[in-house]
Protein backbone atom coordinates (compact mmCIF):
# COMPACT_ATOMS: atom_id res chain seq x y z
CA UNK A 1 0.00 0.00 0.00
CA UNK A 2 1.33 3.28 -1.38
CA UNK A 3 0.30 6.42 1.57
CA UNK A 4 -0.29 9.65 -0.56
CA UNK A 5 2.00 12.48 0.17
CA UNK A 6 1.33 16.49 -0.15
CA UNK A 7 4.35 18.45 -1.11
CA UNK A 8 5.01 20.88 1.50
CA UNK A 9 8.12 22.21 0.27
CA UNK A 10 8.97 21.37 -3.36
CA UNK A 11 12.81 20.00 -3.97
CA UNK A 12 13.56 24.01 -6.03
CA UNK A 13 12.50 25.79 -2.80
CA UNK A 14 14.54 23.43 -0.32
CA UNK A 15 17.91 23.58 -2.25
CA UNK A 16 17.68 27.05 -2.78
CA UNK A 17 17.11 28.14 1.01
CA UNK A 18 19.82 25.62 2.11
CA UNK A 19 22.08 27.62 -0.17
CA UNK A 20 21.28 30.76 1.33
CA UNK A 21 21.85 29.31 4.90
CA UNK A 22 24.91 27.55 3.56
CA UNK A 23 25.82 31.04 2.49
CA UNK A 24 25.18 32.27 6.12
CA UNK A 25 27.05 30.01 7.63
CA UNK A 26 29.44 30.56 5.52
CA UNK A 27 29.74 33.92 6.28
CA UNK A 28 29.49 33.60 10.51
CA UNK A 29 32.05 31.53 10.66
CA UNK A 30 34.64 33.35 8.46
CA UNK A 31 38.07 32.82 9.46
CA UNK A 32 37.31 29.97 11.36
CA UNK A 33 36.26 26.35 10.65
CA UNK A 34 33.28 24.61 11.36
CA UNK A 35 32.50 20.92 12.84
CA UNK A 36 29.53 19.71 11.40
CA UNK A 37 27.74 17.26 13.80
CA UNK A 38 24.89 15.55 11.96
CA UNK A 39 22.48 14.01 13.72
CA UNK A 40 21.65 10.26 12.06
CA UNK A 41 19.48 9.36 10.63
CA UNK A 42 17.06 12.16 9.65
CA UNK A 43 20.28 14.72 9.24
CA UNK A 44 22.18 13.18 6.72
CA UNK A 45 20.44 14.18 3.48
CA UNK A 46 20.38 18.21 4.89
CA UNK A 47 24.37 17.86 6.35
CA UNK A 48 25.37 16.82 3.23
CA UNK A 49 23.66 19.61 1.26
CA UNK A 50 24.30 21.64 3.43
CA UNK A 51 28.48 21.06 3.19
CA UNK A 52 28.38 21.02 0.00
CA UNK A 53 27.66 24.96 0.20
CA UNK A 54 30.05 25.85 3.13
CA UNK A 55 32.95 27.59 1.87
CA UNK A 56 35.50 27.68 5.38
CA UNK A 57 37.08 24.69 6.11
CA UNK A 58 34.01 21.61 7.50
CA UNK A 59 34.79 18.60 9.30
CA UNK A 60 32.15 16.54 10.22
CA UNK A 61 31.31 13.56 12.53
CA UNK A 62 28.18 12.05 12.92
CA UNK A 63 25.91 10.96 16.16
CA UNK A 64 22.66 8.76 16.53
CA UNK A 65 20.12 9.50 19.42
CA UNK A 66 16.65 8.14 19.88
CA UNK A 67 13.95 9.89 21.27
CA UNK A 68 11.07 8.34 20.32
CA UNK A 69 9.07 4.87 20.97
CA UNK A 70 7.07 3.31 18.11
CA UNK A 71 4.77 6.26 17.79
CA UNK A 72 5.50 9.92 16.49
CA UNK A 73 5.62 11.48 19.65
CA UNK A 74 8.52 12.10 21.56
CA UNK A 75 9.06 10.56 24.93
CA UNK A 76 11.43 12.72 26.61
CA UNK A 77 14.10 9.70 27.18
CA UNK A 78 16.35 10.35 24.79
CA UNK A 79 19.33 7.36 23.99
CA UNK A 80 22.54 7.35 22.01
CA UNK A 81 22.84 4.95 20.02
CA UNK A 82 25.88 5.89 18.25
CA UNK A 83 28.65 8.39 19.75
CA UNK A 84 30.86 10.82 17.92
CA UNK A 85 33.77 9.20 16.81
CA UNK A 86 36.09 12.95 17.43
CA UNK A 87 36.32 14.60 20.67
CA UNK A 88 34.82 18.66 20.79
CA UNK A 89 37.59 20.36 22.52
CA UNK A 90 38.38 23.76 21.34
CA UNK A 91 35.94 23.10 18.62
CA UNK A 92 33.18 25.12 16.76
CA UNK A 93 30.62 22.37 16.92
CA UNK A 94 27.29 23.22 14.51
CA UNK A 95 24.65 20.51 15.42
CA UNK A 96 22.92 19.65 12.29
CA UNK A 97 19.46 18.13 12.91
CA UNK A 98 16.20 17.54 10.19
CA UNK A 99 13.40 19.06 12.44
CA UNK A 100 13.06 20.57 15.97
CA UNK A 101 10.10 19.75 17.39
CA UNK A 102 9.70 19.24 21.36
CA UNK A 103 13.02 20.03 21.53
CA UNK A 104 13.88 17.46 24.04
CA UNK A 105 16.39 15.37 21.26
CA UNK A 106 18.46 18.58 20.90
CA UNK A 107 18.47 20.52 24.64
CA UNK A 108 19.72 16.62 25.72
CA UNK A 109 22.06 16.67 22.86
CA UNK A 110 23.30 20.33 23.77
CA UNK A 111 24.48 19.39 27.27
CA UNK A 112 25.63 16.23 26.72
CA UNK A 113 28.19 17.98 23.95
CA UNK A 114 28.62 21.50 25.86
CA UNK A 115 30.22 19.03 28.69
CA UNK A 116 33.00 18.09 25.91
CA UNK A 117 35.16 21.54 25.88
CA UNK A 118 33.68 22.77 22.49
CA UNK A 119 34.87 26.51 21.58
CA UNK A 120 31.11 26.85 20.81
CA UNK A 121 27.90 25.15 19.77
CA UNK A 122 25.56 26.28 17.63
CA UNK A 123 22.23 24.67 16.00
CA UNK A 124 21.33 24.44 12.23
CA UNK A 125 17.70 22.64 11.35
CA UNK A 126 16.15 22.04 8.15
CA UNK A 127 12.59 22.41 10.00
CA UNK A 128 11.32 23.79 12.96
CA UNK A 129 7.87 23.04 14.18
CA UNK A 130 7.72 26.35 16.84
CA UNK A 131 4.00 25.34 17.69
CA UNK A 132 4.74 21.84 19.22
CA UNK A 133 7.96 23.31 21.51
CA UNK A 134 8.14 21.85 25.18
CA UNK A 135 12.17 23.09 25.91
CA UNK A 136 11.80 26.84 25.15
CA UNK A 137 15.38 27.50 26.31
CA UNK A 138 16.86 25.84 23.20
CA UNK A 139 18.12 28.59 20.60
CA UNK A 140 18.40 27.87 17.13
CA UNK A 141 20.42 29.90 15.50
CA UNK A 142 19.79 28.75 11.71
CA UNK A 143 16.57 27.33 10.40
CA UNK A 144 15.60 26.80 6.97
CA UNK A 145 12.18 26.70 7.42
CA UNK A 146 9.70 27.30 10.35
CA UNK A 147 6.27 24.88 9.47
CA UNK A 148 3.11 24.09 10.93
CA UNK A 149 2.12 21.28 12.94
CA UNK A 150 2.01 18.35 10.79
CA UNK A 151 3.90 15.52 10.06
CA UNK A 152 6.69 15.92 7.48
CA UNK A 153 8.80 13.15 5.40
CA UNK A 154 11.55 13.14 2.80
CA UNK A 155 14.74 15.04 3.10
CA UNK A 156 16.19 12.44 5.46
CA UNK A 157 12.67 12.58 7.57
CA UNK A 158 10.94 9.13 7.31
CA UNK A 159 7.74 7.81 8.87
CA UNK A 160 8.30 4.10 9.63
CA UNK A 161 11.70 4.01 8.09
CA UNK A 162 9.92 5.18 5.04
CA UNK A 163 10.45 7.83 2.59
CA UNK A 164 13.83 9.28 3.90
CA UNK A 165 15.00 9.28 0.03
CA UNK A 166 12.12 11.80 -1.40
CA UNK A 167 13.76 14.96 -2.43
CA UNK A 168 11.37 17.24 -1.41
CA UNK A 169 9.47 17.47 2.13
CA UNK A 170 6.33 16.48 1.74
CA UNK A 171 2.72 15.36 4.63
CA UNK A 172 1.87 11.49 4.63
CA UNK A 173 -2.14 11.96 3.89
CA UNK A 174 -4.39 10.27 6.39
P1 LIG B 1 11.96 16.28 19.48
O1 LIG B 1 12.86 15.65 20.49
O2 LIG B 1 10.51 16.21 19.90
O3 LIG B 1 12.35 17.68 19.10
O4 LIG B 1 12.00 15.35 18.21
C1 LIG B 1 12.92 15.49 17.24
C2 LIG B 1 13.00 14.26 16.38
O5 LIG B 1 11.71 13.67 16.17
C3 LIG B 1 13.49 14.62 14.99
O6 LIG B 1 14.88 14.61 14.94
C4 LIG B 1 12.83 13.56 14.13
O7 LIG B 1 13.62 12.41 14.09
C5 LIG B 1 11.52 13.26 14.83
N1 LIG B 1 10.39 14.01 14.25
C6 LIG B 1 9.71 15.04 14.80
N2 LIG B 1 8.75 15.50 13.99
C7 LIG B 1 8.83 14.75 12.87
C8 LIG B 1 8.08 14.76 11.62
O8 LIG B 1 7.16 15.56 11.36
N3 LIG B 1 8.46 13.83 10.70
C9 LIG B 1 9.47 12.93 10.93
N4 LIG B 1 10.18 12.89 12.06
C10 LIG B 1 9.86 13.79 13.03
MG1 LIG C 1 16.26 13.53 14.18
Amino acid sequence: MEDKIRVLLPEDEVDARVEEIGKKISEDYAGQSVHLICVLKGGVFFTCELAKRITVPVSMDFMCVSSYGAGTQSSGVVRIIKDLDEPLAGKHVLIVEDIIDSGRTLSYLIEVLKQRGPADIRICTLLDKPSRRVKKEVQVDYTCFSIPDEFVVGYGLDYDQKYRNLPYIGVVEV
